[in-house]
């Protein structure tokens, strides 16, 4: 819990009954590290596959800052690739050349001037890269159709009728971790608060933790202490280069939903060597291995993962996933489940998702400076506005 300020200390009861409810809500700040956010409510990742050779453009200035200047405490940019083979598709953000660096600082700086904290994950799509974006039917790309080849900590493929991937040997494994501490100095230069690793939804670095995905019987594979080696280092070696004031997320699957994969109790093992390290925050999302999962999606299903995170590596958590209502949201942080909500599609369907929050809590939302004059005289005629 160090360097978090009003962490919640009402985890210890077993039932939802006997908690506790505390005096801090949805709405109230958070400081991590030296970074105060103004409330609980944070803009989930999500690619918007609609960027040129990896630059950020107008389309995300508006999409990201118009959450921002709705009020959630953090945006957080999508996945960014660190190298180019390593995005989803060819429509990807990317992170991987200085170049990349204005286009994005151009949003960090829209973002905190909306009193936000700006926040970047980044990522590397692993056996997962090379697809059709979407709304194409988001498929694998052969080389015929454009594909690139892509990287693995095994030759084993997603889907059985993907190209195979190519398993990264020692070199490889080097370079990607310089290309994470390459990206994550970029993504400082752009003046963004918070870095968020991406090691979920079966990309490379879950695809390192996974025993379905990584059969290697180097230093990387095998024990899950061998398994966690990259995930660490990369963290471990982000916070080295991260200033000391600012916080460093980690986005993992709590689980694969699969027998003999992933699960909660690796991760819980995961998130207190992520502690140990400095990382700040795990974000807890879950699945993205295998295709064929048997997931018991429905409303709030992996906060109990956030919260369990939480009470047994005593680090701070985000719960995400089927976030929708104010009021659940709120009862999260109440009741101790999460320190932090991610919202994602909801944040597409109500980009004021937060204005509404602070409405139905009873509090004044956090106008942007040239609404609130107006929005607030609402009793007066517009002619004198
Ligand atoms: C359009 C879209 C794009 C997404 N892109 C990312 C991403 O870049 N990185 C990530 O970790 N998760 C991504 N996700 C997952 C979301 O961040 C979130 O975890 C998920 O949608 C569950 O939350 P929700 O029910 O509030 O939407 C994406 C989801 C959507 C809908």
């Amino acid at each position: 819990m160090d360097g978090i300020e009003k962490r919640l200390h009402t985890c210890m009861a077993d039932t939802d009954h006997d908690r506790e409810v505390s005096e801090i809500d949805l709405l109230s700040p958070l400081t991590i590290r030296g970074i105060t956010f103004r409330n609980r409510i944070g803009v989930s990742p999500m690619c918007q596959y609609s960027s040129e050779e990896g630059y950020a453009n107008d389309w995300h200035l508006v999409h990201l800052g118009s959450r921002a200047a709705g009020g959630a405490a953090l945006v957080m940019v999508e996945a960014t690739a660190v190298t180019k083979e390593g995005r989803i598709t060819a429509k990807d953000m990317g992170i991987w050349e200085d170049k990349h660096i204005e286009p994005l600082a151009r949003i960090a700086r829209f973002i905190s001037s909306q009193g936000a904290v700006p926040g970047i994950q980044l990522a590397h799509a692993g056996r997962k890269a090379s697809c059709d974006v979407p709304w194409k039917g988001g498929a694998r790309l052969q080389a015929h159709e454009g594909g690139w080849s892509t990287r693995a900590p095994s030759a084993i493929s997603f889907n059985e009728t993907d190209p195979l991937p190519q398993a990264l040997d020692e070199a490889g494994i080097e370079s990607l971790v310089e290309a994470f501490k390459a990206a994550a100095r970029r993504a400082l230069a752009a003046g963004f608060q918070v870095i968020e690793i991406h090691a979920a939804h079966g990309y490379l670095l879950h695809e390192f933790l996974s025993p379905l995905s990584n059969k290697r019987n180097d230093q990387y594979g095998g024990s899950l202490e061998n398994r966690m080696r990259l995930p660490l280092s990369i963290a471990q070696s982000l916070r080295e280069l991260i200033p000391d004031n600012l916080p460093l997320f980690m986005r993992i699957s709590a689980t694969d939903w699969v027998e003999g994969g992933w699960d909660i109790n690796q991760s819980i093992i995961l998130a207190k060597h992520l502690k140990q390290v400095g990382v700040d925050l795990i974000d807890v999302s879950s699945g993205g291995m295998v295709p064929k999962a048997h997931i018991p999606v429905g409303k709030g299903y992996q906060v109990p993962f956030a919260t369990q995170i939480s009470e047994q590596a005593e680090i701070a958590t985000a719960a995400v996933g089927l976030i929708t209502e104010v009021q659940e949201a709120n009862e999260i942080i109440t009741k101790g489940y999460a320190d932090f909500v991610f919202l994602g599609r909801e944040f597409l369907r109500e980009p004021y998702w937060t204005v509404k929050a602070y409405q139905d809590l009873r509090e004044e939302p956090y106008w942007p400076t040239q609404y609130g004059y107006a929005v607030k005289r609402r009793a007066k005629r517009s002619s004198e506005l």
